[in-house]
C-alpha cells in the first residue's frame, strides 16, 4: 500500500473514544515483577549446632507471614537492651525470647522492622509457628509513612550497632544516568537523625558492622560504577568508620557480601577463576597503613560447589554460616562451615530439602541461625497471593500496581485486563474475577482494540525467539464463545508487539521479515493481506512499539545507535514515517524498553536500567535483569521520574485508562506459592538450560 494512502487514512484517527480519557483524580500504572508474587518470604531460625542434625521440629518461623520479610539480623544483647525502652518509652522488665531486625514490603513499601517476640517458654519448647507465639512487639524502625510526604525507596541489609541502625536505602537520586541509588545510612534511634555514610557519587551494597561497631564493610564499585553486570557484581570491598563514614579505604579487590569475625578479620564471597563462588578471608594489618597491599587474603572453601553470602558470630570464631548450591541439588541451602576442620554441616537440607534458603545470619551468642525462605502453605496458613499488589507510588495521584502476570494491557473501558502466563493468554476482570484462558499457546505482548469490543491482539509463538522463529500477530475475540482467533501476519517471521491505532484500523508491530527487526503497519481487521506498510528500515532492531492515544506518534525501543550490542533507547516517530526523534537514552550503553502512553498522551511509562542495580543479585532468586525499574518521562523528554525501588526485575508496564484506588486485589484463583527459581547462573551442570524464560524489562525479550 502506498504511503500517501496510509497517511490519508490515518488523518481520520483523531476522534477518540471517550473511555481513553483519564478519569479525573489521577492515573494508574500496572507492571510485572518477575516471580515476586509467589515469593512469600518469611524469616526462620534453627539452632546453630554443629554436632546435632536439626529436625523439622527445630525450625521456627519468626516473622508474621505478612507480605515478604527477608534479610534479617539478630541484634546483640548490648544493642537490644535499650531499644525497646528507647522506642516505646516503656521499661520492659521481661526480656523478649527473640529479637529480630528485618526488611519487609508490607503495604507496598520497603521498610525496616524490629520485632521483639515474647513466647514465654516458646523457644525452649521450640514452637514452630510465629502464630503460636502469644505476644509480638513490632516497631517500624524506618517508617517513611510518618513523614508528610512518602519517600519511596528500597531498604536492605539492616543491622544494629548500639543505638544506631545501619542500612542501605535508595532514596537519594545520584543525578546520573545508569548509576545505582544504593547507599549506606546510619540512623540514631535515640535522636532520629540520619547520616549518609557512603560518599556522594558512589554506590555501596551489603553493609556489615564489625562486632565492636567501629568499622563498617561494604561491597562497592567505588568510582568506577556499574557496568551492567547481572550475575556476580564486580565490586570491591571497602571499610569505613561506622561513626561518620570517614577513613574509607579499599581492602579487597573483587569481592562481595563482607562480614566481620572481629575488627581485623573479614569474610566475603568471590567467584574465582575456576568459576565457583567461594568464601575468602581477609586479614587486616594490626598496625600500619590498611590497603589492598597490606591485607592478607586466603580462599577457604574448595571448588566443586558454590558457597556464598557468609555470616559470622563473634561468639564462635571457628564457624561461619553460608548459603550453598551443590551440584547434586537445584536448591539453595544454609550450611555451617568449620574454618578449622574445613568441614561443612548441612542444616536446612535436612529440614526442607526442596526450598531455597537465603542470606544466613547468626545470633551474637552463636546459638541461633536465621535465614529466609518461602513460607509455603505450612502451618495451615493459606498463602494469599495478590492479583494486583498496590505498590507505594512516589508520585501523588498516581497509583501503582504489581500484577501477577506478564505483558498486561487494559480494555478501553479499564474494566478488564489481558495478560500472559507462560504459556497462555488470559483475560480477567480488574477485580480479579472471571479469569478466562483465551489462547492456550505461547504468547507475549498484549493489546486491546480501542474500538471493537473484546478484541485482543497478541504475538503468538515463543518469546526470546531468534529472528527466524515462528511468531505471528493474532487477534482474539475474547467475548466470542467460538474463541474467534484470527492470524493477522502470515509469514511467521517473528512478528510481535502489536499496538493498534486509536481508531482501531491499523496495527503497528515489529517484524523480522527483512532479516532485521523493523516496524510495520498493517490492517487491524484483516491483517497484512489487506494492507501492509513498512515504517522503519535499517540493519538494526526496532521493537516494543506503542501507538499514542491521539494517533500522531509511535513510541518504540531501538538499538540503531549500536546494533546488536544489547543497548536500547526510546524513540518517537509519526505513523507516516516523519518526525523521528530520540525520547530517552539510559547512559552510554543502557537499556530503555516497553514504552507505553498515558491516557492523555503526554507521558510515557517504560522500564530501564537507568537506576543501576540496587543489591547483589545473588541475594535474590533469579532475575534476568535485576536492574529493571519503572520510570515515566514526558513526551518532550523532560521530567524523568523513578516509580519503583527494589532489587527485582520490573517490566512490561501499562497505563490504565481509569484511576484505580490504591488497594490490593486478592487472587481469586489458586496460585502455588514458592514457584520461583534460584539464580540460573548457579546451575553448573547444564548451562544451556539457563536461559529459557522471558525477561520482562528488556531487549532479551525478543526485541
Ligand atoms: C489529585 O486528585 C485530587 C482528587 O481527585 C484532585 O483534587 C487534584 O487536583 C489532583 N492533583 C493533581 C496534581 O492532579
Ligand atoms: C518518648 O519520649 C520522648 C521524650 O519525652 C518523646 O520525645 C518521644 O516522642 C517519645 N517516644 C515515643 C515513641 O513515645
Ligand atoms: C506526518 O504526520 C504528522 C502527524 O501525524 C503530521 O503532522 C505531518 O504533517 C505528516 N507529514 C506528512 C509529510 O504527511
Amino acid at each position: 500500500m502506498p504511503l500517501v494512502f496510509l497517511c490519508f487514512l490515518l488523518q481520520f484517527s483523531s476522534l477518540l473514544p471517550p473511555s481513553l480519557v483519564a478519569a479525573s483524580g489521577g492515573d494508574s500504572i500496572v507492571f510485572t515483577t518477575l516471580g515476586r508474587s509467589v515469593y512469600a518470604f518469611d524469616v526462620f531460625t534453627l539452632p546453630a549446632d554443629e554436632n546435632r542434625a536439626p529436625s523439622a521440629a527445630d525450625e521456627t518461623l519468626i516473622t508474621d507471614g505478612e507480605s515478604v520479610n527477608f534479610n534479617g539480623y539478630f541484634p546483640s544483647s548490648s544493642s537490644s537492651s535499650s531499644i525497646i525502652s528507647l522506642l516505646t518509652n516503656q521499661s520492659q522488665s521481661l526480656r523478649p525470647d527473640l529479637e529480630l531486625v528485618y526488611v519487609t514490603e508490607r503495604n507496598g513499601i520497603s521498610r525496616i522492622f524490629y520485632d521483639a517476640i515474647y513466647g514465654g517458654t516458646g523457644f525452649s519448647t521450640r514452637r514452630r509457628s510465629a502464630l503460636e507465639i502469644p505476644h509480638r512487639l513490632q516497631i517500624p524502625l524506618l517508617d517513611d509513612e510518618q513523614k508528610n510526604e512518602v519517600r519511596v525507596s528500597f531498604k536492605d541489609r539492616p543491622s544494629l550497632s548500639g543505638d544506631y541502625l545501619v542500612y542501605v536505602s535508595t532514596h537519594e537520586d545520584p543525578g546520573e544516568s545508569r548509576t545505582s541509588w544504593a547507599a549506606v545510612y546510619s540512623r540514631s534511634l535515640r535522636s532520629g537523625t540520619t547520616r549518609r555514610l557512603t560518599p556522594y557519587g558512589i554506590a555501596d551494597f551489603s553493609p556489615s558492622v564489625s562486632p565492636s561497631g567501629v568499622w563498617t564493610a561494604v561491597a562497592s564499585y567505588g568510582e568506577k560504577g556499574w557496568a551492567g553486570e547481572v550475575e556476580e557484581l564486580s565490586t570491591d570491598i571497602y571499610i569505613f568508620l561506622t561513626r561518620d563514614g570517614t577513613r574509607r579505604v579499599k581492602v579487597v579487590e573483587h569481592g562481595g557480601w563482607p562480614c566481620w569475625a572481629d575488627d581485623s578479620t573479614l569474610y566475603f564471597h568471590r567467584r574465582g577463576d575456576d568459576q565457583w563462588l567461594s568464601i575468602y578471608r581477609a586479614i587486616l594489618p594490626s598496625d600500619g597503613e590498611i590497603s589492598t597491599d597490606s591485607v592478607i587474603i586466603e580462599r577457604l572453601t574448595p571448588p566443586g560447589l558454590h558457597v556464598f553470602t557468609p555470616a559470622t558470630s563473634p561468639a564462635n570464631k571457628n564457624l561461619i554460616a553460608v548459603a550453598s548450591r551443590r551440584p547434586d541439588s537445584s536448591f539453595r541451602h544454609i550450611e555451617l562451615f568449620n574454618l578449622v576442620t574445613g568441614e561443612f554441616k548441612e542444616l536446612t537440607k535436612v529440614v526442607s530439602p526442596n526450598s531455597h534458603h537465603f542470606n544466613p545470619f547468626i545470633s551474637a551468642d552463636g546459638t541461633r541461625i536465621g535465614y529466609h525462605k518461602c513460607r509455603g502453605d505450612s502451618n495451615g496458613r493459606k498463602s494469599n497471593t495478590l492479583f494486583l499488589e498496590n505498590v507505594r507510588s512516589p508520585v501523588s495521584n498516581l497509583s501503582l500496581f504489581r500484577i501477577d502476570g506478564s505483558f498486561p494491557s487494559f480494555s478501553p473501558a479499564g474494566d478488564r485486563i489481558a495478560f500472559v502466563n507462560f504459556p497462555g493468554l488470559y483475560v480477567i476482570h480488574r477485580d480479579g474475577s472471571n479469569q478466562q484462558k483465551v489462547y492456550p499457546g505461547a504468547a507475549f505482548s498484549t493489546a486491546w482494540d480501542p474500538v471493537r469490543e473484546g478484541v485482543v491482539y497478541t504475538s503468538a509463538g515463543p518469546d526470546f525467539a531468534p529472528l527466524s522463529s515462528q511468531v505471528d500477530i493474532i487477534s482474539v475475540n475474547v467475548d466470542d464463545d467460538e474463541s474467534n482467533i484470527k492470524k493477522l501476519t502470515k509469514n511467521g517471521e517473528n512478528n510481535a508487539f502489536p499496538s493498534p491505532s486509536p481508531d482501531g484500523k491499523w496495527i503497528v508491530f515489529r517484524s523480522g521479515r527483512s532479516g532485521y527487526k523493523n516496524l510495520y503497519i498493517m490492517d487491524a481487521v484483516d491483517g497484512e493481506n489487506k494492507a501492509l506498510h513498512r515504517l522503519t528500515e535499517g540493519q538494526w532492531t526496532d521493537t516494543m512499539c506503542s501507538w499514542s492515544p491521539d494517533g500522531d506518534w509511535i513510541a518504540f525501543a531501538s538499538d540503531r545507535h549500536n546494533p546488536g550490542a544489547g543497548s536500547f533507547d526510546l524513540f518517537l516517530i509519526h505513523p507516516n514515517g516523519t518526525g523521528l526523534r530520540k525520547l530517552f537514552q539510559s547512559g552510554s550503553a543502557g537499556r530503555a524498553n516497553h514504552p507505553n502512553w498515558s491516557p492523555d498522551g503526554k507521558v510515557l511509562v517504560f522500564t530501564t536500567d537507568n537506576a543501576g542495580i540496587s543489591a547483589e543479585p545473588i541475594s535474590n532468586p533469579h532475575h534476568y535483569q535485576p536492574y529493571g525499574e519503572i520510570f515515566t518521562i514526558k513526551m518532550d523528554g523532560s521530567d524523568l521520574q523513578r516509580l519503583t525501588h527494589n532489587s527485582y526485575e520490573d517490566g512490561t508496564p501499562t497505563w490504565s485508562p481509569r484511576y484505580i484506588s490504591p488497594v490490593n486485589v486478592q487472587n481469586s484463583y489458586d496460585v502455588e506459592p514458592c514457584g520461583f527459581e534460584d539464580c540460573h547462573w548457579l546451575n553448573q551442570k547444564n548451562k544451556a538450560q539457563n536461559e529459557i524464560k522471558p525477561d520482562l524489562t528488556g531487549p532479551r525479550c525478543s526485541p
